[in-house]
């Protein structure tokens, strides 16, 4: 391998920390976002290229079959992932980084360990970063697996395991896991059990603790959860950045700085996803909510009076209006109503009326899931409006079009304080003239609960599969 003089290798770090930077800047905005995924893969092209001719024991050759295998894994899963299975995506990277991680630490110790056990490891401080990454690589891993399964609707023997897998003493027995995870690298340090028997056993609970803290945890609650190893991930490949620091490998530097942008950022999309669906981190990672719900029952829900309105007269009442607001929510993602909604807007702007779209944070059941699906039927990005902007303009708007959004356009978020999604931000659409809600029937969305935004006065309910009423309402226009 050719070597690098260590000066060229760290400004080249350098750089490549400063593409790292300026990708998760532009991926903040949807004009940027792709111009950000590319500063990052070259940061990350740059990062690979620096790192190879500090690695000893392993050639040219075998460097690029590994790029080029692990290239064509990503480029083809990339590829033919559909859009709203990015979380899924998401969730088997996430779990590659956990196991990459968990290799390099456990690779350090095997080739480290000597028998002298706190010693051979550099000090307590090197047992400590051992351990950790293994932990929080393994917890990644299979918790990633788990979520996996989950979004894929895998079953088992019938059962649905996106359902929460709850029993008797699971808290118990994940504190016990927790408790004996901590014991193992105390009771190897003091001599009381052989080192690597302590790996062994270490390895084996935190891959079963990654488990067991996601089975419990609904498939919607998944995005979070996804976030939310993301963030591991990149604590996983900090810590083990620090294992190669250990190992006199100063491409450890560019592996802690990454993870660290990961940490932070997966941290932060945490954090945002709970806060606009007002639920604390703790009450998801608990479980037991965000079961799959909302079936179309007729007469399921209480005494909220309905007035269904038809596809013409609904045509009517858009052809008298100036403004229009449209707001997606996750039954035009069910419907795959995306490329009718934009037929309908070309329709409605080509008879003069001003059209926008009304995106709220966690519309749908992943981040950006509207911008995604508007973006893909060629919805400019210009006419899609944030909640904050939007909300003041609600009361000049003359006709708000609603489909397949509930909880996100709920007043009892600001009207009740007992309601379950009391405190959550949600679009004020009842402020206008009229609000066209279109859904199959009386399901709940996703926090299970009645909306009175359907009963109001200037609600009319146009019932019926997303797809098939923006068609008829379409159909209906061009008529007039
Ligand atoms: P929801 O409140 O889940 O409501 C969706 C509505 O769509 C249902 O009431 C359903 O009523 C209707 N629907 C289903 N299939 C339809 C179809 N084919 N055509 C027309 N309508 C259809 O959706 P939302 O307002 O987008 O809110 C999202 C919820 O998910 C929030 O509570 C949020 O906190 C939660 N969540 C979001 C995320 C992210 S990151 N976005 C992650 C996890 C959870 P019918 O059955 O009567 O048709």
């Amino acid at each position: 391998m050719i070597q690098l003089p260590s000066f060229v290798t760290n400004l080249g770090y350098l750089v490549a920390i400063a593409f790292f930077i300026m990708g998760i800047k532009k991926l903040g905005r949807v004009k940027t976002a792709q111009a950000g995924n590319r500063s990052a893969a070259w940061g990350m092209l740059l990062a690979v290229l620096l790192t190879v001719p500090l690695l000893t024991e392993v050639t040219w050759m075998e460097v690029l079959i590994a790029l080029a295998v692990g290239s064509l894994i990503g480029g083809v899963a990339a590829k033919r992932v559909e859009m709203t299975g990015m979380p899924e995506l998401v969730a088997l990277f996430n779990g590659f980084g956990g196991l990459a991680s968990v290799l390099v630490a456990l690779g350090f110790f095997f080739q480290s360990y000597k028998g002298a056990f706190v010693e051979n490891l550099g000090g307590a401080g090197g047992v400590g970063v051992v351990f950790l990454t293994v932990l929080i690589g393994s917890v990644t891993l299979t918790g990633s697996y788990i979520a996996y399964a989950k979004l894929h609707g895998v079953k088992i023997g019938g059962f649905k395991l996106s359902n929460p897998v709850t029993f008797k003493g699971q808290q118990l027995l994940n504190g016990i896991l927790f408790l004996s995870l901590v014991a193992l690298p105390i009771l190897a340090s003091m001599g009381v059990i052989d080192p690597r028997l302590a790996v062994y056993l270490f390895t084996g609970l935190a891959l079963l603790l990654g488990k067991l803290v996601v089975i419990p945890i609904g498939g919607a609650d998944m995005p979070v959860v996804v976030a939310l190893l993301n963030s591991y991930s990149g604590m996983a490949a900090a810590a083990a950045g620090f294992i190669l620091l250990m190992d006199g490998n100063v491409g450890g530097t560019i592996l802690i700085v990454s993870g660290a942008l990961v940490g932070a950022s997966g941290l932060i999309l945490t954090n945002i996803m709970c806060v606009a669906m007002n639920r604390s981190l703790l009450s998801v990672m608990l479980g037991g909510f965000g079961q799959e719900g909302g079936e179309a029952v007729a007469g399921d829900g209480p005494a909220i009076t309905y007035k269904p309105v038809g596809s013409e007269e609904a045509a009517m009442i858009f052809e008298a209006a100036e403004r229009v607001v449209v707001v997606p929510g996750y039954g035009m993602a069910v419907a795959q109503a995306q490329h009718n909604v934009r037929e309908l807007m070309e329709e409605l702007q080509g008879m003069g009326v001003q059209v926008q779209f009304a995106i709220h944070p966690v519309a749908g059941r992943m981040p950006g899931h509207m911008n995604v699906l508007l973006a893909e039927a060629n919805v400019p990005y210009e006419l899609l409006i944030e909640m904050d902007e939007i909300n003041p303009q609600f009361n000049e708007t003359d006709v708000v079009l609603v489909i397949g959004a509930n909880d996100v356009v709920n007043p009892a978020a600001e009207t009740d304080p007992n309601s379950p999604i009391a405190g959550m931000p949600v679009l004020q659409v009842w402020k206008a003239t009229t609000v066209i809600v279109n859904k199959r029937g009386r399901g709940v969305g996703y926090a299970g609960i009645e909306n009175a935004l359907f009963g109001q006065d200037n609600t009319l309910m146009l019932f019926g599969d997303g797809k098939q009423m923006m068609i008829e309402l379409t159909n209906e226009l061009k008529e007039l």
